[in-house]
């Protein structure tokens, strides 16, 4: 089952519906050492001071499980939170305040760039790639449009520490302008991957590929390029 669509349940739960603040507590619980709870906590603040992460998780409750997700992919992918302070991280199909869903095809805060928040708040540089409205983001953005080919030439080889790309396939945005082509897209997304993370760069996520935390140099020895669908997209 897709990622987004688990229902978001922790072992203790009692059935009881939880409080918006219990949602970002469980959030900031996921850290496995005080210093990554503390790094978490205060970064969930800011995401929720300035994105209000907590109303939007009570209005859709699938944006704990993503961003359960994402937090899992970090800790997995970077030996503690603290690692990730100063990364350049690319995150390919990042999300936008205008991305729909694939289960109901409206705009969803799902969707939003919930990664590159994140990751700046805990200090990394990242660069968002999308072809929905970033406009008011703080990170680094560009509009581009994946399916296009040579759409990503524009980045320097060796440029990345990190990558993250994570659901594009399913999307009804790139279902209904690229459907048929999506195996060529996928290929050339995973040959620009090798091209852009720098030598023993971290591998956070990418549909199809190795698991979080695959280093660039594995990445590049592999030949996961026959993807498989790919859970999650
Ligand atoms: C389901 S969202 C995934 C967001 C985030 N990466 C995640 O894992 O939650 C898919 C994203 O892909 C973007 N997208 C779809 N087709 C695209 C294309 N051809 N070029 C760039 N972005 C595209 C959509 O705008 C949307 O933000």
């Amino acid at each position: 089952m897709p990622a987004w669509q688990w229902r978001w349940r922790f072992p203790a739960d009692t059935g009881a519906p939880a409080t918006t603040s219990d949602a970002l507590r469980r959030l900031t619980a996921l850290g496995r050492t005080r210093s990554d709870r503390a790094l978490l906590g205060h970064a969930l603040g800011k995401l929720d001071a300035q994105h209000r992460l907590e109303s939007k998780i009570a209005a859709e409750p699938n944006l704990a499980a993503i961003m359960t997700e994402f937090v899992t992919r970090l800790m997995d992918a970077f030996s503690s939170l603290s690692a990730i302070r100063g990364q350049a991280v690319l995150d390919i199909a990042c999300g936008s305040s205008s991305s729909r869903s694939p289960v109901t095809g409206l705009e969803t805060s799902e969707f939003e760039p919930w990664m590159c928040r994140l990751l700046l708040e805990l200090g990394a540089r990242p660069v968002g790639l999308d072809l929905g409205d970033l406009a008011d983001e703080a990170f680094e953005h560009h509009r581009v449009d994946l399916g296009v080919p040579g759409a990503l030439d524009f980045l320097a080889t060796e440029s990345f520490d990190a990558i993250h790309e994570s659901r594009l396939f399913g999307s009804p945005e790139f279902r209904s302008a690229h459907g048929p082509a999506a195996e060529r897209i996928r290929r050339e997304l995973h040959r620009q991957e090798r091209r852009l993370m720098r030598p023993d760069g971290t591998l956070i996520h990418s549909d199809g590929r190795s698991g979080p935390g695959t280093t660039s140099r594995q990445v590049r020895g592999s030949h996961a390029d026959t993807a498989d669908g790919s859970a999650g997209c």
